[in-house]
């Protein structure tokens, strides 16, 4: 199928590894023009260079740190101006640190804060006016399984990215109709993150990967092919929606 992406403007927040790096690559692969964003920018040049010589496709490496008002707004400004507009914003990045609710103080939730939503706040606020202008655009935004099923210990991160979900259902009235917002809620996906916590806790992650219906970790471009999708003129009718991609994981009816 032809998503018919081909030469459409995207910026991929978090692209130097991972989930970020497989969505950066699927739309290089796709035809879209790519700009790619992280915090080291040795290894987000590497990547850039890793997936102009896999795809073919034209990628910018927009070195920056999302939880900064500034590196938002030059990362969207940058990338809108080197390509010539923007048409697919991807918020991605790591995530605050696990813990008990009673050890994180009010320095904590607000490091948590600028980092899961007010990221994506400031970089839908610098983002859609471009969309609009163009007369169409696509958000999306990775959150976690955790997010709509919580876990002990990932309150900074639950907490956070239900206020992104919440936005994102408001803005896909309020963005309407010209753009379209959705996000994704992975479970166990198998990147440099995932393979360091199973360092760590190699039992802990068995039992975790046992009670996954489809008996395995999550690709990064399993995840990668849905953004994809939802972001391409094939997905135009879909938009305010959560999507889980985690092997039948979760444990909800909707
Ligand atoms: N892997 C999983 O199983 C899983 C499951 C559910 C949800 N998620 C979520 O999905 C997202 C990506 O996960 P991942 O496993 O791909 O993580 P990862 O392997 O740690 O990759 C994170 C990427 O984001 C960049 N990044 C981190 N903080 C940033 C910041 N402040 N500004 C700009 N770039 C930043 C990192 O590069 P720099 O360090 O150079 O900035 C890196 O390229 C995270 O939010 C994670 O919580 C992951």
């Amino acid at each position: 199928m032809d998503l018919g992406l081909e030469g459409k403007i995207a910026i991929v927040n978090g692209a130097s590894q991972g989930i970020g790096y497989a969505i950066a690559g699927a739309l290089a692969g796709e035809g879209a023009r790519v700009a790619m964003s992280g915090r080291r920018a040795p290894a987000l040049d590497a990547a850039r260079d890793a997936l102009t010589r896999a795809t073919g496709g034209e990628l910018l490496a927009v070195p920056g740190d999302i939880r900064r008002a500034e590196d938002c707004e030059r990362i969207i400004a940058g990338t809108a101006a080197h390509f010539g507009g923007l048409d697919i914003l991807v918020n991605n990045d790591g995530a605050p640190p696990l813990g008990q609710f009673l050890d994180f103080d009010d320095d904590a939730w607000r490091r948590a804060v600028d980092r899961n939503l007010m990221s994506v706040v400031r970089c839908i606020r610098a983002a859609a006016p471009h969309m609009k202008t163009r007369g169409a655009g696509s958000i999306v935004n990775i959150t976690a399984l955790s997010a709509i099923q919580p876990i002990a210990g990932f309150g900074l991160s639950v907490a956070t990215w239900a206020g992104v979900i919440g936005l994102a259902k408001t803005l896909s009235r309020e963005l309407a109709p010209e753009i379209t917002i959705n996000t994704l809620a992975p479970g166990l996906i198998d990147t440099p993150r995932l393979r360091l916590v199973a360092e760590q806790s190699p039992d802990e992650m068995s039992e975790l990967i046992r009670d996954i219906p489809l008996g395995r970790l999550g690709d990064a471009d399993e995840v990668a092919a849905a953004v994809a999708f939802l972001v391409s003129p094939r997905g135009r009718y879909i938009t305010g929606t959560t999507l889980a991609i985690d092997g039948g994981l979760s444990r909800a009816t909707f």
